[in-house]
């Protein structure tokens, strides 16, 4: 057994939605890196060419399409019109955080039922519908491939408020909702799927550092509160979350499915 090589992903097509965001970035470089040809579908325009440019001069092989998950129209008809062009879909993993602007307003007290039932339909029933293409598109082209959805440590268990104290920053109704919804419906898919040997697993981050999309850098007290809490004492790397997501796609992980792996230094176990 050439163990190396089952970590190897030369020959294979990786879609990579929300391949742009601070996760996604890492997640494309690293599925790139291990030889597969990526397909990045995001709305993320400004980093698209930096990126590419990076890539190219790595010498892998990175496509870009412009892709809105939040567009019904995208969602129902260009998403299967863009894997139709891609008989063998190898890998399909959604690392996209699409949310309203008044997402932060998500708290049990500051949520509307608008502001909640827009950020379940942006985020839980888009990785749902997509995911649910994906397989179908695998199966009716007899390819077994790995599809990875991201999920959070706060799909599992409840947020743990004291790590807020001193911040600004509050409970999210939705986003428990959300995660939770589709670490669930992964398992459902894995059990479903498997006959067709397609696999189907969550990835469950905890806090990871860097620049966050739309809200800045993270507060240097909440930074603070978390790492005193987790076991390995620090945040993680979005490179970190990139490592365990290649695992999880490639032939090393051929008898995983339905799992959630926790990449969060041990936040979930005490
Ligand atoms: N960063 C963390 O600490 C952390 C922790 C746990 C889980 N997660 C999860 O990891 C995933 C990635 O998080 P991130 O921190 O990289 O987020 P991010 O905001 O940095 O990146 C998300 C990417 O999704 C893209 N996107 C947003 N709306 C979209 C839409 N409608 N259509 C297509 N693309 C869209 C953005 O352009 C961006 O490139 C999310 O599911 C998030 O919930 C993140």
């Amino acid at each position: 057994m050439d163990y190396l090589e089952r970590f190897n992903l030369k020959g294979k097509t990786a879609f990579v939605v929300g391949g742009l965001g601070l996760l996604g970035l890492e997640v494309s470089k690293a599925m790139a890196c291990a030889g597969a040809k990526v397909i990045i579908l995001d709305l993320n325009l400004h980093k698209k060419d930096a990126f590419l440019k990076e890539m190219s001069s790595l010498k892998c092989d990175v496509i870009f399409q412009a892709f809105d998950c939040a567009d019904e129209k995208q969602i129902e008809f260009s998403f299967n019109e863009i894997l139709s062009r891609y008989q063998a879909v190898d890998i399909f993993v959604n690392c996209s955080y699409p949310r309203t602007p008044n997402w932060s307003q998500a708290s049990f007290s500051g949520i509307d039922y608008k502001n909640l039932r827009e950020n379940v339909d942006m985020h839980m029933n888009t990785y749902a519908w997509l995911a649910k293409q994906v397989a179908d598109h695998m199966v009716k082209n007899h390819h077994k491939g790995s599809i990875i959805q991201f999920g959070s440590t706060y799909g599992i268990i409840g947020q743990d408020l004291t790590v807020y104290e001193g911040t600004d920053m509050k409970e999210n109704m939705a986003y428990a909702l959300i995660k939770g919804g589709i670490t669930n419906l992964t398992r459902l898919m894995a059990s479903y799927y498997g006959q067709w040997g397609i696999r189907v697993n969550t990835i469950c981050p905890g806090g990871i550092s860097g620049h966050v999309a739309g809200q800045g850098d993270q507060d240097a007290v909440f930074i603070e509160n978390y790492s005193k809490k987790t076991p390995l004492k620090r945040l993680g790397r979005a490179d970190e979350v990139a490592s365990a997501t290649l695992f999880l796609a490639s032939d090393g992980a051929s008898y995983i499915s339905g799992t959630n792996l926790m990449v969060d230094g041990g936040w979930t176990i005490i």
